[in-house]
């Protein structure tokens, strides 16, 4: 480490973290670690060098800081955010953007020294009394091609403690590796605090990337999507990196489906917050490599995909132990886990829809909680908030894919994209090409809006292959970049549309959450040539024989005829409506929107058109073509 970086710093140091400190070679690190701490002012810095003293030395002050309280089960612990910092707050995060740059005007902004002078205001002597925790990590797999360094500076325990589950410890690839090439750098206070150690100063709360020093400042905020760097935050960056070198960074989950005689084929999925990833990553009988973003490398002509995490942090709302066995295990057995935003009662989280009756008090994100309570507006406060989570290593679960490290990652299959779409695709459909799936599924994506993200819930919008609020290029350029990818591979994964939310006339959900699993299996079986399909305007559709006996198979279901033709008909005047949708859309945000989405959505509206002339309005799958 540089003289003049470690002078600056050395009064905040104990013996050896002024060691472990002085080991760390990359200048850019120095310089952040050092201009942090003179920005923030901690009493001391702590460098957590992984070594299994400091892991547990992290565990000890979360505790004793109180920022985590115990459970009862060993290893299990709580933690609480503020009543208006339950989620990620699209309104806060903006991109600092240089004077002579510009952004997709779908992305909040700010311009750059600005939002710089009033972010490092608010982090201004931020950690005064506190310690500074410095954590190096790894996005993907550590030593590998794929493997992002990553250096955290924090006052909370909580933040440093969450990162040791969610990412993998990266100190010996910084004391090891002497020219880091790149690094992302994230500056994390969670400013003031009251006595329940819960951020207070809210109408302060700033996350703001600045993509020019690969640099992210987030404070007065606890919320684990808003100062996790490594999250979403960090995920602005990758796109933009990825962008540069040719690579794709997804919002993806990546799991290992297991088909016919033990063959093994990898699936990504990209579904917006709170739409299904972890859901179906963590499906029963296949087993998970990650649950929210993938990495996708072209290695020799092969799609090559990570996991950037190796942990999860997933919404707890309806884990039960039916439909999530193995994550409801790690909820009620000893071993480390995080709740957050939960209700606690004699040392038990409680959440909603779980197998059992909730208290009727206890403490929650509110302080102590009973039925009835409300908010100073008037409403009632419920029990744990929708938005509760928990924090596990995947390393843990006993469906984790063997996979999971390898630097050379999984060769991928299949992709799917799936949204809260009430009213127009089927369940689950193949795409007839890599462009028809990247646009008519990828592209043309629409959801309601969730509790994962403050705001109103169930508005209907157009989330670009689930990933737009992190798309930090632009739009045009991200879909095109995906299309080139698949181009120039050998053989591209097989696209599928799926719809977990197609609701019926009366709002009634179609399918239940396990029907999920039959789809899966079905790619599986298409990947490799293993079930035919109908064909229809839309894409390439399940026949009802194969379902039946896959639902038969994996879920032991009997799968009606009805069902089958409620859930499969197609419906014109809602898909059409969709298409102009999405192509005014593409009109008005997408700059530089390569044609062929155009012409895709031309096709699919001409097919639309032609089966309505021929069926009418609403087409059952008997109807349709079959195709091998
Ligand atoms: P983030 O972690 O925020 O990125 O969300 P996610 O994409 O991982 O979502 P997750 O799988 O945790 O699911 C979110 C919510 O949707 C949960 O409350 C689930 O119970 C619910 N859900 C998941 N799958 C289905 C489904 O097939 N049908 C219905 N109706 N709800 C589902
Ligand atoms: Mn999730």
């Amino acid at each position: 480490m540089s003289k003049m970086y470690l002078e600056a710093v050395e009064s905040k140091l104990s013996e050896g973290n002024y060691q472990k400190l002085n080991a760390i070679t990359n200048p850019k690190v120095q310089q952040f670690i050092a201009e942090s701490a003179e920005l923030c002012s901690p009493d001391k810095i702590f460098i957590c060098s992984d070594s299994s003293e400091d892991i547990a030395y992290v565990r000890q002050q979360v505790v004793s800081s109180s920022e985590e309280k115990p459970l009862a089960i060993t290893g299990h612990t709580y933690h609480f955010d503020g009543m208006q910092d339950q989620g990620r707050d699209r309104e806060v995060t903006k991109y600092l953007v240089p004077k002579d740059d510009s952004l997709s005007k779908t992305l909040k902004q700010i311009e750059r020294e600005e939002g710089l002078a009033e972010v490092e205001g608010l982090l201004k002597g931020a950690m005064q009394w506190r310690t500074m925790i410095v954590r190096f990590l790894s996005l993907g797999p550590t030593n590998s091609v794929f493997s992002i360094p990553c250096v955290q500076c924090t006052d909370s325990w909580y933040v440093a403690h969450s990162e040791d589950l969610l990412y993998r410890p990266a100190y010996d690839m910084f004391t090891q590796k002497a020219e880091q090439s790149e690094l992302f750098c994230i500056l994390h206070s969670a400013g003031k605090m009251n006595d329940d150690m819960v951020s207070v100063e809210t109408d302060k709360k700033r996350i703001y990337i600045d993509y020019t020093k690969d640099t992210i400042y987030s404070v007065n905020t606890q919320y684990a999507g808003n100062t996790v760097g490594l999250k979403k935050l960090a995920l602005r960056l990758t796109i933009r990196k990825a962008d540069k070198e040719g690579w794709l960074a997804e919002h993806m989950l990546l799991m290992g489906v297991h088909g016919p005689n033990g063959r093994k084929t990898y699936l990504a999925g990209a579904f917006p917050s709170a739409c299904g990833k972890t859901s179906t990553a963590m499906l029963p009988g296949e087993t998970i490599v990650g649950d929210d973003i993938a990495y996708f490398r072209n290695i020799d002509g092969q799609a090559k995909a990570v996991n950037a995490e190796a942990g999860i942090f997933g919404i707890i709302q309806n884990v039960n132990p039916t439909d999530d066995p193995a994550i409801h295990k790690v909820l009620t057995t000893p071993g480390e886990v995080i709740f957050s935003n939960i209700l606690v009662k004699d040392g038990s989280p409680y959440w909603l829809g779980m197998d059992c009756a909730l208290p009727k008090e206890g403490v929650n994100f509110s302080g102590n909680w009973q039925d009835g309570k409300t908010d100073n507006k008037g409403n009632k406060i419920p029990p744990a908030h929708k938005n509760a989570r928990y924090a596990v290593d995947i390393g843990v679960l006993e469906n984790v894919d063997s996979e999971l490290n390898n630097p050379n990652g999984v060769e991928l299959s299949g992709i799917m994209y799936g949204g809260r779409d009430a009213k127009s695709y089927v369940p689950v459909q193949q795409s007839f090409s890599w462009e028809h799936g990247i646009t008519a599924y990828g592209a043309a994506l629409e959801t309601e809006t969730t509790f994962a993200t403050i705001g109103k819930e169930g508005v209907p919008e157009i989330n670009l292959m689930s990933i737009q609020d992190f798309v930090s290029i632009s739009l045009g350029k991200y879909v095109q970049n995906n299309l080139e990818f698949g181009r120039k591979l050998k053989k591209a994964p097989l696209v599928f549309g799926v719809n977990y939310f197609l609701r019926d006339k009366e709002g009634r959900f179609l399918n239940g959450v396990r029907d999920k699993h039959a789809w899966i299996k079905w790619m599986e079986l298409r990947i490799h040539n293993n079930a035919g399909a109908l064909k229809s305007p839309t894409g390439l559709i399940p026949k009802y024989d194969d379902l039946r006996e896959l639902f038969s198979q994996v879920l032991s279901k009997e799968y009606s005829k009805e069902d089958y033709v409620k859930q499969f008909t197609i419906r014109i005047p809602e898909n059409l409506s969709k298409l102009d949708r999405v192509e005014k859309f593409h009109k008005e945000n997408v700059p530089g929107a390569p044609n062929i989405i155009f012409e895709v959505f031309n096709k699919q509206r001409a097919r639309l058109l032609e089966a309505q002339k021929k069926f009418g309005d609403y087409v059952s799958p008997e109807k349709l073509e079959v195709v091998k």
